[in-house]
């Protein structure tokens, strides 16, 4: 049987924020949450440990199934953490994970390897550890004849111990008995006056129980974030990692350092993803298409060989073969027809572009159905909204309305219809029909002229 534990209690500190640490986000998911999709695929019911917040935690992770919270009342270190779980874990039996829930970057097969490895060699404890060049702040590994025997805090180390560049990940494997045995016999005495969980693995060892560790050649996985310092640089590995991906899989990143993309982002061969753009949430992207510079999409939809540059999209879905922007705003219900434009600084929310519809320049649309081939001049507004309610424009195919239009909605226009320039419609406009709305224009000859004459005189006299 396995279990997993999240440690998720720890006060923060060093953030100096009002939010819980393991809430704050690093490419586009909360710590905590990155920490538990790595574990989801080992299997083993999920145990979390809250403290300092734990509704506001509690909360944001309502949506998942299956986890089981345990409160911690006082912080008083990483072993007293596992305390509250203690019944939970003696009842489940066989082996725990145990990890911190401020460390995002550890991987699903690395957890998996320390399982397996754990199992193997039928440990009572199993570390997974690092060597790192910088290994300051970390727990470090004392081995004697090869094999770790301690794990001695940075604030309790000597000098010596200090140069240890082996560190503990904050990930481990116990036998549950082992571990439960462990917690017991903690005592507070160190730097920081609290009960570790790393002074099991001592006295573990002074029991003659068998202690292992699985020790990966780099630091990659086993950032810990303590301050905005380290979350900054867990968000820049994160992001790095989601790209390479995306390049191994065919995907252009123009620059990687100006390039902003969620794990959960899913991008087709091909498509080159130029600089400035951030790409968040479920958004899906198609193949050969070319997103940016400057593009901002939020949980989007895009076909094959789309072009978008400059362009905020939230919700929004465009099809294959559109091209949006520069400076287009893309508003929740936005749809983008195969093939149709949108220029220049138009905004479209809960709006449906049919096939091969123009949306050039300087427009809003709002609440309408524009039928395909129908193009729509600059300046056009649709009026959807009262002050109180909004209401729906319907415009048919492959009609045309001229520049500087206001659609007074509720509205039809009909297929095939001509709105002239300037008009302001409150009425439909059946299929095939031209309507105006505009008063005559008066030419006055000469009129320009002779005003020029007589304020010249009346400026020199
Ligand atoms: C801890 C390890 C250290 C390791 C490092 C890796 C201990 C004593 N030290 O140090 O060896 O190198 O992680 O990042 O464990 N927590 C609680 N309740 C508490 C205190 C802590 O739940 O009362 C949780 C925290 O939320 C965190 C984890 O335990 O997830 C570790 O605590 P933290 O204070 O961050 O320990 P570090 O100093 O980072
Ligand atoms: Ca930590």
């Amino acid at each position: 049987m396995l279990s997993v534990l999240i440690l998720a209690a720890g006060e923060g500190t060093r953030m100096k924020s009002d939010l819980p640490k393991v809430l704050h986000t690093a490419a586009g998911k909360a710590l905590v949450e990155h920490v538990l999709d790595a574990v989801a695929p080992c299997g083993g019911q999920v145990g979390v440990v809250l403290g300092r917040g734990a509704d506001t935690v509690k909360n944001r992770l309502a949506a998942r199934k299956g986890l089981t919270f345990f409160i911690q009342k006082k912080r008083r270190g990483s072993g007293d953490a596992v305390r509250p779980a203690a019944r939970w874990l003696a009842r489940r039996g066989g082996d725990v994970l145990v990890l911190c829930g401020d460390a995002p970057l550890v991987r699903t097969e690395t957890i998996r390897a320390l399982a397996r490895h754990h199992r193997r060699e039928k440990n009572a404890a199993t570390l997974l550890t690092a060597e790192v060049a910088d290994p300051s702040g970390y727990g470090r590994i004392r081995r004697e004849q090869g094999r770790p025997v301690a794990i001695v805090e940075h604030k309790d180390a000597s000098p010596d111990e200090q140069r240890v560049r082996e560190i503990n990940s904050g990930t481990y494997c116990f036998r549950v008995r082992d571990l439960l045995d462990g917690l017991r016999r903690l005592r507070p005495n160190n730097a920081k006056g609290e009960y570790y969980i790393t002074d099991v693995v001592g006295y573990l060892v002074g029991r003659g129980r068998p202690v292992g560790a699985l020790c990966l050649p780099n630091g990659d996985e086993i950032l810990g974030v303590n301050n905005r310092r380290e979350l900054a640089e867990a968000a820049q590995r994160l992001n790095r990692r989601t790209l390479n991906q995306l390049m191994d899989g065919g995907v252009t990143i123009v620059d990687p350092a100006s390039t902003f993309v969620d794990a959960g982002v899913r991008i087709g061969p091909d498509t080159v993803i130029e600089p400035q753009t951030f790409l968040s949430g479920h958004t899906r992207i198609g193949a050969r298409c070319r997103i940016g510079p400057m593009t901002r999409l939020t949980d989007c939809r895009v076909g094959d060989g789309v072009r978008l540059d400059a362009t905020m999209g939230e919700n929004a879905r465009v099809d294959s073969g559109a091209r949006v922007g520069p400076w287009t705003r893309l508003r929740p219900g936005a749809v983008v027809g195969r093939d149709a434009h949108v220029g220049n600084f138009v905004e479209l929310k809960k709006a449906r572009l049919g096939v091969g519809a123009k949306v050039n320049h300087l427009s809003y649309l709002g609440d309408a159905v524009v039928g395909p081939k129908t193009n729509v001049g600059a300046g056009v507004i649709t009026c959807n909204y009262d002050g109180y309610q909004k209401y729906a424009t319907q415009i048919g195919a492959g009609a045309f309305i001229g520049s500087n239009v206001n659609l007074v909605a509720p509205l039809r226009v009909g297929s095939g219809a001509v709105v002239g320039a300037g008009s302001t419609l409150t009425k439909n406009v059946p299929a095939g029909a031209l309507a105006v709305e505009r008063s005559a224009t008066t030419v006055k000859p000469g009129w320009a002229k002779k005003r020029r004459l007589i304020k010249l005189r009346t400026s020199h006299g």
